[in-house]
């Protein structure tokens, strides 16, 4: 039998890999936008999963993230492959002093260009155009929202004002903007019920006493997909796409 992940990063990866992200769902957008010639900031970077995609369709990117662990593992992986055009940088968005990008992109990076200061240096260091996905306006569904109201977990409470709020940002600042609403099946891909249990105890910080409640129950909040054993994460996300 697999053994089960031992770190966020090892179930992040195995999730990426089950789902072929960021290809799906945003292979398209990003495809569209980016050009060969382009340099292409990957701010909030995360292990770089979105960097080292744009490093196959673009001259260069610079991959941004205040944290440094998420960066060692990009390094790491970095020496295994043969992407020589992914520049790693530490930095805490917007204090950055980088070249600057013909294109931005910022995935799941919370609050991203809600500031004056963020949305002066995307101005000032963008040279085309930019991609931002955020929460969007439909309600979450998944294993976080099912087994959260089993364990008296309280949701956050749901809102699309962000992506909007910052699209107005973006408008005021001269950029224009569309915005799309884009589905995001990105379940966490188990391979056992002992996996499935260790990932929702971690993600819900779940305590001690809770765990053979949760053994007991956990089988009844997967599904399968193509044959995979997954814990649903389902997002409407909005997807942002900027032009100057
Ligand atoms: C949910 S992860 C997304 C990673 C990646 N974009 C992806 O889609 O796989 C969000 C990342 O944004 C980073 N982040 C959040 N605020 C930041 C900031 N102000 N400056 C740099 N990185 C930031 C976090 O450290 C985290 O690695």
């Amino acid at each position: 039998m697999a053994e089960v992940p031992q770190t966020s990063t090892e179930y992040y990866k195995k999730a990426t890999s089950f789902w072929n992200y960021p290809e799906v769902p945003y292979g398209p957008a990003l495809r569209a936008m980016v050009l060969p010639t382009d340099v292409v900031a990957d701010i909030g970077c995360g292990i770089g999963i979105v960097s080292r995609y744009l490093a196959g369709i673009c001259q260069r990117v610079i991959a941004v993230d205040k944290n440094d662990n998420a960066l060692k593992v990009l390094k790491e992986d970095l020496k295994q492959l043969d992407l020589e055009n992914i520049e790693v940088v530490h930095a805490h968005w917007p204090d950055i002093q980088t070249d600057d990008w013909d294109v931005a992109v910022a995935f799941y990076h919370h609050r991203f260009a809600s500031t004056s200061l963020e949305i002066e240096t995307l101005l000032r260091k963008t040279r085309r155009c930019g991609i931002i996905v955020t929460q969007g306006i439909r309600p979450r569904s998944g294993f976080y929202e099912d087994l959260g109201r089993e364990f008296g977990i309280i949701a956050q409470p749901e809102s699309c004002v962000g992506s909007c709020y910052v699209r107005g940002r973006l408008e005021q600042a001269g950029f224009s903007v569309t915005c799309t609403e884009i589905f995001h099946d990105f379940g966490q891909p188990v391979d056992s019920q002992a996996e499935a249990v260790a990932y929702v105890m971690r993600q819900l910080r779940l305590k001690e006493h809770q765990r053979q409640r949760l053994d007991e129950i956990v089988l009844n909040y997967v599904e399968y997909v193509d044959g995979q054993m997954v814990l649903p994460i389902k997002r409407y996300n909005c997807m942002l796409q900027f032009y100057k």
